[in-house]
């Protein structure tokens, strides 16, 4: 409810709220954690309850309200094999480039989506978590790895956060590969800095990354796309910035214009087949030390969230079966999750007073009976959008 709260009043009168029960907060997760931690056996069922994908679009575009029931996940012990539904996905015959892949999570992708067949191009700079420095060797031995294993794989020292670095790495992926299919901006950085003590400077270094990685590439990328009329596109976000973290500012921020630049890409990428979805995993890295202190959850969280349990929603996402768009996923320990940006019924009058407000703050605060609206044509608003 808190987190409601401050993000209704980023934006002032509109009510948001993260689709109920799909939020997973680090309370929410401690508990998850404690009980996978207790049963290794226990496998939670990455399956999105069909449902989800029954959400209905009226004339108007917009999207009806999700029965509460889809947005209860559902934990139950699997057998270690594909399922017995789906045809195993393949990737072969596709390129897929993933940045900061020398490393964490991009290093677990990588890996998965080259065991499916795809080839891969990884990029990573190889800076310190902070983003300083620069290490060349570090995408050269996923690379090798890769190669080792049977599979195709390049490597790219590009700095994403530099529109050079962006061509670079998508010139190099056309000269050895000819085409590009599938783009995960994955490069990241982080540390934990109060909001007081962050400078415009330490805003600009976190938007660089975060932010121009990904303006960069797909700017790049975006012609082969279109030519191609094809071309899938996965951003990443954070629950600091979805959610909110103490020390998680300048992160925060840009983890969250993402998100925004998401919804655009998706709107334009529409009519040239390209889709473009965003990625809120959690996968113990380097990352978690250093944006957060606390030993107990450090360890617990090495111990239950291992990064290649995000990279089945990467392949998953790039495969042919997959055509969603503008959806954002939190991924981790096994589980896959919808995040929704949803709006409450809210409280209506046509003489608006503080008063009013004031007196009627249940209706606006609650999002019982909540819709998700969206994406909006030029010229409409949400308040229209919504009748
Ligand atoms: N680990 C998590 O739980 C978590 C949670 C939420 C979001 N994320 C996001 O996931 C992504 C991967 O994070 P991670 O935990 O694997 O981090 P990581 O530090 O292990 O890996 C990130 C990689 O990006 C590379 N990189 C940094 N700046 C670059 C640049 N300008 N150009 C090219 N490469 C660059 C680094 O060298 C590093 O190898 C990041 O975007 C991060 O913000 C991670």
């Amino acid at each position: 409810m808190t987190t409601s709260k401050t993000i209704a009043g980023l934006i002032g009168p509109t009510l948001v709220a993260l689709a109920a029960g799909m939020l997973l907060n680090i309370g929410s997760f401690r508990a998850l954690a404690e009980r996978v931690s207790r049963d290794p056996a226990l496998i939670i069922d990455i399956r999105l309850e069909a449902t989800t994908r029954s959400t209905i679009r009226n004339s108007s575009n917009m999207r009806k309200p999700i029965p509460s029931s889809v947005s209860r996940r559902r934990i139950q012990s699997l057998p270690e094999k594909d399922s017995e539904m789906t045809e195993r996905i393949s990737l072969e015959g596709k390129v897929a480039v993933v940045t900061g892949a020398g490393r964490g999570l991009g290093r677990a992708y990588v890996e998965l989506l080259a065991e499916r067949g795809a080839r891969v191009v990884v990029n990573d700079l190889g800076t310190d978590v902070s983003g300083f420095g620069k290490d060349s060797t570090i995408a050269e031995q996923v690379a090798d790895l890769i190669r080792s294993r049977g599979g195709e794989a390049i490597a790219n020292d590009s700095d994403v956060s530099s529109p050079e670095g962006g061509s670079d790495l998508i010139a190099t992926t056309i000269k050895h590969f000819g085409r590009v299919d599938l783009l995960v901006n994955n490069a990241g950085i982080c540390g934990s800095q109060l909001f007081e003590d962050a400078t415009l400077d330490d805003f600009d270094h976190y938007w660089r990354v975060h932010l121009g990685g990904p303006v960069n590439t797909v700017k790049a990328a975006w012609p082969y796309m279109v030519a191609q009329h094809y071309g899938k596109i996965i951003l990443t976000t954070s629950v600091a910035g979805l959610l909110g973290i103490r020390g998680q500012a300048t992160y925060a921020a840009a983890k969250c214009a993402v998100v925004g630049l998401m919804r655009i890409l998706a709107i334009e990428g529409a009519e040239h087949g390209i889709l473009v979805n965003t990625i809120s995993p959690a996968g113990y890295t380097r990352m978690h030390p250093a944006a957060v202190a606390d030993p107990a959850w450090l360890k617990q969280s090495e111990a239950t969230m291992p990064v290649e349990a995000v990279a089945p929603a990467i392949v998953w996402l790039a495969s042919d079966g997959c055509s969603e768009t503008n959806r954002i996923y939190n991924v981790e320990a096994g589980a896959i999750q919808r995040i929704a940006i949803v709006m409450g019924p809210g409280f209506t009058d046509p003489h608006l007073t503080p008063e009013s407000i004031a007196e009627n703050y249940a209706k606006v605060e609650s999002i019982e009976g909540f819709f998700e609206p969206g994406p909006f044509e030029p010229g409409q608003i949400p308040a229209t959008a919504k009748s």
